[in-house]
């Protein structure tokens, strides 16, 4: 088997670094955006109180808008909770809902009540972004705590994060509807990387405590959510790993390319390590759906695996960009090139 060398010398990622400092640079949103988007889903918390106050309505953030990987302009991805009990199932909300925001002269509102995740998207009237209302998505609102607390640990977690999704965008491997990883999961990968350093970059925060304390369980529709959230004090967990930005990028690409085991490993962030197919029950698959052929667990949903829209064609094209990217960034290209727009010949 041909083995791309292993750089070692730090000198050789300094170019590669600096291009991936300059690129989360230009995709992080400037200072004000969280404030801007929290002010937005005030506003509609406000204007829909009235219509569901039986239920008690509560809008919140997640995903990008409040995980600390948003791109400038990304969706706002919203999740209102209420109870289901007083004011119907999912379906029916996501309908009434609809007929709320365009009598309020929301822009191009659509329901779309019978999706497996139902939903009703549109777009503010004011700030012009759009949005998607999602009902009672809790788990998630919780995941997007846990990436964001992660993402404020170490500033290469949130660069590394950046630098991965725009990768994955650019090569067309960060499309969900077509069988590739969601945003999410290359995320989740990303984080994962970090944990697995020598030293590491990144702890595990689903098994951590704060001194003398006990690890307590903490749940959301009977899976546990809790993890160790105050960063604050995790400051300094990842200094004594000097690392460069560059080198865990091509550290990552080369992971994948070269060392993960496939046919064996689960990428799991709630333990910070691998576990095996066999142990998650994932080693022969049971349904058309859920595949198997690239596992990542997800951190709540133990049961979920993020990987499961990947088939053997998708795997095959994942793996490609892997082994492209790190043979691109082992030989000292430019990030421009590794990062290059796909073109289907
Ligand atoms: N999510 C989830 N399980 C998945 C996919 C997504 O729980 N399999 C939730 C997560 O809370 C995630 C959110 O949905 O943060 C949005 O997912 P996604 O669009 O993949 O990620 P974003 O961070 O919003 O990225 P983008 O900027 O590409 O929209
Ligand atoms: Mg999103």
């Amino acid at each position: 088997k041909k083995t791309t060398p292993i750089i070692t010398d730090p000198q050789s990622f300094i170019q590669l670094t600096d291009e991936c400092v300059a690129l989360f640079n230009e995709l992080k949103p400037i200072a004000g955006e969280y404030a801007r988007r929290m002010k937005v889903l005030k506003r509609l918390n406000k204007l829909i109180y009235n219509y569901f106050s039986d239920g008690k309505p509560q809008l919140h953030l997640f995903g990008s808008s409040a995980n600390n990987f948003g791109m400038k302009n990304a969706d706002m991805d919203i999740s209102l909770v209420i109870d289901e009990k007083h004011v119907g199932s999912p379906k029916r909300i996501v309908l009434r809902l609809g007929d709320i925001l365009k009598r309020k002269r929301m822009l191009e509102v659509v329901c779309l009540p019978r999706a497996r995740v139902p939903i009703v998207k549109f777009k503010d009237e004011f700030s012009e972004l759009s949005c998607d209302i999602c009902i009672n998505n809790t788990l998630a609102i919780h995941n997007t705590q846990l990436i964001s607390t992660y993402s404020k640990i170490d500033i290469r977690a949130r660069q590394l994060g950046y630098v991965i999704k725009h990768w994955a965008k650019c090569r067309q491997i960060n499309e969900p509807y077509q069988g590739t990883l969601s945003s999410y999961a290359w995320i989740v990968m990303a984080l994962h990387y970090l944990q697995t350093r020598n030293p590491p970059i990144l702890p595990v925060l689903q098994n951590m405590t704060a001194p003398g304390e006990e690890r307590k369980k903490v749940e959301v529709e009977g899976h546990d959510v809790y993890f160790y959230s105050n960063w604050d004090s995790l400051r300094e967990f990842g200094t004594p790993n000097t690392s460069s930005l560059g080198e865990l990028v091509t550290g990552f690409f080369r992971l994948y390319a070269e060392e993960f085991d496939w046919n064996d490993s689960v990428v799991s962030l709630r333990t910070g390590g691998y576990l095996t197919k066999e142990e998650k029950q994932w080693a022969k698959q049971t349904n058309d759906r859920d595949n198997i052929l690239l596992t990542i667990e997800d951190p709540f949903e133990v049961t979920h695996n993020l990987g499961r829209l990947v088939d053997r064609s998708n795997l095959k094209v994942i793996k490609y960009e892997f082994k492209r990217a790190y043979k691109l960034a082992a030989s000292g290209k430019p990030l421009s090139k590794i990062c290059e727009e796909y073109v289907a010949d």
